[in-house]
């Protein structure tokens, strides 16, 4: 079978849902390939690149829907190619079925099949067709781009000679995958970063990137299914935005992606909350194709407050970055194509018995499927009484005392059993060593309490002050220093010296060392 991609006509879409690497792996599935001329140059794909891929380049859009048995898109098919979808074409895209219940009842009409990309389901199996959050992925990473283009200081902190620069403060709203991919972002730009969502199970996640898990005082589990969120209550927001309040004067740069599927984002940075903002603040919304986060939004722009708030709306934040989310997209819809062609022989097969497959597919041969009933894992998960149940915040902080306690009452025992074993020498071995045996005994639990609680970005600079204090040369240099003979005094001089600069050497590099983790 033949399957053809298409240029996006969608205004200011640059992505493609077919790459030269994603052709390669479709014709080893048995596919022909057909690519419309000039369908990939916005993602720097040129034709010449599709066809040494193998691709064949068709000039004609009319002819290249002709020719395809499958489609493969980024965007649905628009109004203008509807009128040139084949009766029994076989459709991969976004479709968005529960916003676009017309465009499914014109596809039936040409009793197609279509696989919607963004009705896969979240599932262990089908991450490697997740196209939803590969995109969502990107979003997030160029949130904090966009939030540094506009944003006139560094994020990292600098001691410089001409002065110090405080590192930015940013706050994400939201931890799902577009607030994660933030969350890394930022950090690893050297910002300070704090994030807020209603599952408490994301926390961890959070902290482990290293940003501050914001805790809210309210009895709640914002846990939906799937990996998504449910509705939180009118109470929870009215705490949530209690909580922003307070943050709103100290934040240089927000970053909303708060959202819970098929319902309108809700609103968690008001204008009120805006105005609290320092001048020069950066918000980013995520959000604003739903009706935005933040009050201000205005889809596709930037606008600034009175308060010179910056407050951007894209939408289009996968395809600014259209090679990198060309290929991730590309690659979702390959492995997709490679489940739909069990027996690599050219020809998809819908297998409505499976998991994923069922849930992507929004019409089979003209009858509308959507929307899917819930995975069976799910279903199996429950029967065996065996589903997971996420952690509220109380049980994860609880937990965190819990295994404290523990390993103090190990400490403990192992100070009693260390002890008894010392008295136990102490009857037989001679007064001498004993003493020496106490202090070797001690400085070892004092060493390993030092270094064991150091967290593990301090070590480089704790090795480099182990290393001066370390330097006992200079001891052994001192003893020899009362020596008659000259040339061993001024060997100990030599050696001292030398050590001295060990030593000095070692905290003044520890020093700076410690100066780049200090954050006002
Ligand atoms: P997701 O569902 O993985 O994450 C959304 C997160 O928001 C979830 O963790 C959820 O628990 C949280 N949330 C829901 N209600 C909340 C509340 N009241 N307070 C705090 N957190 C709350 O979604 P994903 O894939 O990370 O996408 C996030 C947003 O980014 C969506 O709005 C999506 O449409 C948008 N997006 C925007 C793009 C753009 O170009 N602007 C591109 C791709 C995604």
């Amino acid at each position: 079978m033949i399957i053809g991609s298409p240029k996006e006509i969608f205004k200011g879409e640059n992505r493609v849902a077919m790459t030269p690497e994603s052709a390669k792996q479709l014709q080893k599935l048995g596919y022909k390939c057909i690519l419309e001329s000039n369908a990939g140059i916005n993602a720097n794909f040129s034709d010449r690149d599709y066809k040494e891929a193998g691709v064949k380049i068709v000039k004609n859009p009319e002819q290249l829907w002709n020719d395809s048995d499958i489609i493969l898109k980024v965007r649905g098919p628009d109004k203008t190619e509807l009128s040139k979808v084949k009766v029994n074409q076989h459709i991969i895209s976004f479709i968005w079925p529960g916003q676009n219940k017309p465009l499914l009842e014109n596809l039936k009409k040409k009793k197609v099949t279509v696989q919607a990309m963004d009705m896969i389901p979240r599932i262990s199996r089908a991450q490697k067709m997740d196209a939803l959050s590969s995109m969502a992925n990107i979003a997030g990473y160029r949130a904090i781009i966009e939030a540094g283009n506009q944003f006139g200081r560094f994020f990292t902190g600098q001691i410089t000679a001409a002065g110090k620069v405080p590192p930015a403060k940013i706050l994400v709203i939201g931890a799902g995958v577009a607030g994660l991919a933030a969350i890394g972002t930022a950090q690893s730009m050297g910002a300070i970063v704090r994030a807020f969502d209603v599952r408490p199970e994301v926390a961890e996640q959070i902290e482990s990137m290293g940003a501050e898990f914001l805790m809210l005082d309210f009895e709640s589990d914002g846990t939906g299914e799937g990996g998504y969120a449910k509705p939180a209550s009118k109470e929870f927001i009215n705490k949530e935005l209690e909580l922003f309040r307070e943050q709103a004067p100290e934040i240089d740069i927000v970053i909303t992606t708060a959202l819970i599927p098929g319902m309108p984002a809700p609103k968690l940075w008001p204008k009120e909350i805006v105005d609290l903002m320092k001048p020069g603040s950066v918000i980013v919304d995520l959000a604003a194709e739903q009706g935005g986060n933040c009050d201000v939004t205005m889809p596709n722009k930037t606008v600034e407050t009175k308060n010179k708030v910056k407050v951007i709306g894209y939408t289009d934040l996968p395809s600014r970055m259209a090679t990198q989310s060309s290929n991730l997209y590309s690659t979702n819809i390959r492995h997709m194509i490679d489940d739909l062609t069990p027996d690599k022989n050219g020809v998809p097969i819908t297998n409505m018995e499976d998991d994923v497959i069922r849930g992507a597919t929004v019409l089979h041969n003209g009858e509308i499927t959507f929307p899917p009933p819930k995975p069976k894992i799910a279903a199996i998960a429950k029967l065996t009484n065996k589903e997971i149940k996420p952690k509220t915040a109380e049980e994860i902080a609880k937990d965190k005392i819990d295994a404290e306690k523990k390993a103090g009452k190990l400490q403990v025992m192992l100070l009693i059993i260390g002890a008894l074993i010392t008295w136990f020498i102490g009857i037989y071995a001679p007064a001498e060593f004993m003493q020496h045996f106490i202090v070797f005994i001690l400085s070892c639990f004092v060493g390993y309490q030092v270094i064991w609680n150091v967290s593990h970005s301090l070590h480089t600079p704790l090795m480099a002050v182990t290393n001066a204090i370390s330097s006992i040369i200079i001891i052994g240099a001192l003893l020899q220093m009362k020596t008659d003979n000259d040339i061993v005094s001024i060997l100990a001089l030599v050696s001292i010296f030398i050590a001295t600069i060990n030593i000095v050497g070692g905290f003044m590099v520890t020093k700076r060392m410690l100066a780049m983790f200090q954050r006002s």
